[in-house]
């Protein structure tokens, strides 16, 4: 049912007849026809023969009658095609009548982890874990949705030297003083009390050393301390959470301390391995192909020269129990770029150790940062990182405004929701609807605009075809007969067809921008066919059939930005 899809399963045999050997048609679509191949090109050299000759050839073996109206050589050497009313109107009938709108569940089904969110215990949110959990959420929503089994991992910073000081800093404040300051989301002045009095205090600074023996000792008082730190973080992130509306809940904090018992498991696995080196005191792996600036072999630090272990050794002992454990095939690291090259190396080490084995692999889904006017990294006034809650509490309250400046009628709930719903939604798409490596500018007007590609846009544009229902006083019939009397209707159709096939493409590469931009496409094929197809005034037959192409355009859209995670309202 994905038109892309067929046509290039139709070209792709005639392809491989002229060139004696599998080919992709490169099918996409096209400026001046419906799709067009560019495949032919890529040929001539190694066949030897002009592009437009081989065109012309795989035109002869190709079978399209039943789909194409036309089917022609152009320009240098492309193949375009223009697919058959008739055709369009068959596979639109098929799709109005599919609960999936036309996309399949998974026929090879695996267990896929993400790792996602993963803030840091006694410290804010910043907005680099915005994105993380932003993008994080799409891909479980839309790998949950074609039936993978996917297990959501916020693997929380909740160990290491820190907890030293902040465990002794609560100690100075009583704990019941310090559950509050931490429950109300004061993590950050928490941190900077903590850090400045290991700073300037030299007592401090031993009790808190004295500290981190203590609970890495298991000492039973000091597990409680470091517990209620870990508990109240986690309660203060569940509202965050809650608040941007995405999938993850208190199950699926698994932070760094889960792995503590595994950790020399790893290391002396290493070793046996012989991939262990000792380097300045330190255990390290090398492994090859990773260099410095200097020419340098660089390694990855699995036991650090004081005996304890860090990152790279949590993670590892991680990654071998995603893949060894929980089984899984498929593991998705939704970190910011920064991180890039630790991953690369602990992919690396985890081949070389035989724990990611394909079909198991593993990838770092980098994302680039967050922006504010002046083009620098997004700050706030007083120069510390943006809090996060502050930045969605803010989004909420311009979005409702504007809806109460839109129509000042609505009562304040229905304003508070249209509120969320379009608040939230803008910030999660503006997130999205960017190229996952590139940085993006925070702007509110941008973002929260009713025109562009917006979530606010595509969530007007579906509650304008609620509104064609309600005036309508029916639902549409799924199974009305199809017509495309008008090129803009056809040329909804042919984008209502193309949901699977992004679907499909976003769920190997999860660049969900590339979902956004089809969302936005479709929406403005919809405005088109809105402004010159008449739909409540047109005579039985056509009304049917537009209310038809209304709904599942609506269905489309709905299901869309719900795997982006942004709801949609019936009115606004
Ligand atoms: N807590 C880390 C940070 O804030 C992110 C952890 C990412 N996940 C991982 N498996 N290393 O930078």
């Amino acid at each position: 049912m994905d038109l892309e899809r067929l046509l290039s399963d139709r070209l792709a045999p005639a392809f491989a007849t002229v060139a004696g050997g599998p080919v992709d048609p490169l099918v996409r679509r096209s400026p001046r026809a419906d799709f067009q191949s560019d495949a032919a090109l890529a040929l001539a050299r190694r066949l030897g023969r002009p592009p437009r000759d081989i065109a012309a050839d795989v035109l002869q073996h190709a079978v399209l009658d039943d789909v194409c109206a036309s089917a022609e050589v152009s320009g240098p050497g492309f193949v375009n095609l223009t697919v058959a009313d008739g055709a369009l109107a068959r596979m639109v009938a098929a799709l109005a009548g599919d609960d999936r709108l036309g996309v399949p569940e998974t026929g090879t089904p695996e267990t896929v982890v993400v790792d996602y969110s993963a803030p840091n215990v006694a410290k804010e949110m910043h907005v680099g874990h915005l994105r993380s959990t932003v993008i994080g959420d799409a891909a479980v929503r839309l790998l949950d949705w074609l039936g993978h089994r996917v297990v959501r991992v916020n693997h929380l910073g909740d160990w290491g030297t820190p907890f030293g000081m902040l465990i002794e800093h609560l100690v100075d404040l009583g704990e019941a003083e310090a559950a509050d300051e931490l429950s109300m989301g004061d993590l950050d002045s928490f941190y900077r009390a903590a850090r400045g009095k290991f700073d300037a205090d030299e007592a401090f600074r031993e009790r808190s050393r004295r500290r981190v023996v203590a609970l890495q000792g298991g000492d039973e008082r000091t597990r409680r301390l470091w517990r209620l730190l870990v508990e109240q973080s986690e309660r203060y992130f569940l509202t965050v959470y809650e608040l941007l509306d995405v999938t993850l809940t208190g199950d699926d904090f698994r932070g760094e301390s889960a792995y503590n018992d595994r950790l020399a498991g790893v290391v002396e696995d290493l070793d046996a391995l012989g991939l262990l080196r000792a380097s300045d005191g330190a255990e390290c792996v090398f492994p090859p192909g990773f260099v410095g600036r200097d020419g340098e072999p660089l390694p990855l630090i699995v036991r650090k020269g004081d005996g304890g272990f860090g990152y790279p050794a949590t993670d590892l002992a991680a990654l071998r129990h995603r893949t060894g454990d929980l089984g899984a095939t498929r593991l998705l690291y939704v970190v910011g770029l920064p991180q890039r090259q630790h991953f690369a190396m602990v992919f690396a080490v985890a081949g070389a150790a035989g724990w990611l084995r394909p079909p198991a692999r593993a990838e770092h889904l980098g994302f680039g940062s967050i922006l504010g006017a002046d083009g620098r990294m997004l700050r706030s006034r007083a120069g510390e990182s943006v809090k996060l809650v502050g930045l969605l509490e803010e989004a909420v309250a311009r979005a409702t405004e504007l809806a109460l400046a839109k129509d000042p009628e609505l009562d304040a709930e229905a304003a508070a929701e249209i509120g969320r719903a379009v608040g939230i939604g803008a910030i999660k798409y503006a997130d999205l609807a960017t190229d996952r490596g590139k940085d993006y500018v925070l702007n509110w007007e941008r973002m929260l605009s009713l025109d562009g590609n917006t979530a606010p846009y595509l969530q007007y544009a579906y509650s304008r075809i609620r509104s064609v229902f309600r005036r309508a006083g029916t639902a549409a019939r799924p199974d009305a007969p199809v017509v495309l009397a008008e090129p803009a209707e056809r040329a909804l159709a042919v984008e209502l067809l193309g949901f699977a096939g992004v679907v499909a493409e976003v769920e190997r590469n999860l660049e969900f921008h590339h979902l956004a931009g089809y969302l936005h496409r479709l929406a403005t094929a919809f405005s088109g066919f809105y402004e010159r197809c008449q739909v409540l005034r047109a005579p039985d037959e056509l009304r049917e059939s537009r209310l038809l192409l209304a709904d599942l355009t609506a269905r489309t859209l709905r299901q869309g930005l719900h795997l982006l995670g942004i709801r949609t309202v019936e009115r606004m």
